[in-house]
């Protein structure tokens, strides 16, 4: 079964209050969503091959570690996702970056999928999805049986707050995918929505609401 990681870190807890605020403003939004994704990136990447390297100090010659060169990718479920790309970035800034444009239809609260594009040597890379919010899972699960479509094995799935539904759903369908998860909520609403939650991601990262 896939290892699920519940972010217990101080810094993501009170960012995570930020973020769930009604008041807090596009702008803070954006920020605290791209910083809790590089926080969870650094746990997304506790596994990370390293090799030794030989190099010069400027006291003598010594063996170093470095990243042992694996092909990574991050990629976005559209829209919400995009908010999380800045903060991975910033920690794996040599990622190539796919797209996976998904949106929920209102009333099934199903996935339907309108765009795709992957980096072309997609199934050599180690891939990091991530979207903040996990409520049903089937924008995840169908983000993932996509990737593996395309030949990727080595998923990983990052989001910042999970509804146990969904948590239970993604484990269910993808068990070899790790996930890591910022905040585990109570339960979704009768609209699908997660609560507490912070309402629409989406929504509250582009200011379209
Ligand atoms: C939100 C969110 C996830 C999805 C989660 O996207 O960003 O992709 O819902 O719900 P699920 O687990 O039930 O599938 P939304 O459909 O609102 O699209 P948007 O990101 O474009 O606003
Ligand atoms: N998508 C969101 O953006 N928020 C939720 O609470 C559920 C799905």
């Amino acid at each position: 079964m896939a290892k699920v990681t519940i972010m217990e870190h101080p810094l993501i807890r009170h960012k995570i209050g930020i973020i769930r605020e009604t008041q807090t403003g596009t702008r803070d939004f954006r920020e605290m969503i791209s910083e809790i994704a590089m926080l969870e990136c650094y746990e997304a990447t506790r596994d990370l091959k390293l090799e030794d390297v030989e190099i010069d100090t400027p006291i003598t010659r010594t063996t170093v570690k470095r990243l042992a060169g694996k092909k990574l990718a991050i990629i976005p479920i559209l829209r919400a996702g995009l908010g999380m790309v800045p903060g991975m970035e910033t920690l794996i800034p040599s990622a190539k970056v796919g797209h996976i444009g998904m949106y929920r239809d209102p009333e099934t609260l199903a996935p339907v999928e309108y765009y795709c594009k992957l980096p072309a040597d997609i199934e050599e890379r180690d891939v990091f999805v991530v979207d903040p919010m996990l409520a049903t899972g089937g924008s995840a699960i169908d983000a993932i049986n996509q990737l593996k479509k395309h030949g990727c094995k080595n998923i990983r799935f990052l989001c910042i707050i999970a509804a146990p539904e969904g948590l239970e759903n993604l484990q269910k369908a993808h068990p070899d995918v790790d996930i890591i998860v910022g905040s585990l909520d109570e339960k979704l609403n009768e609209h699908g929505y997660i609560v507490p939650g912070l309402g629409d991601a989406g929504d509250r990262i582009f200011g379209t609401k």
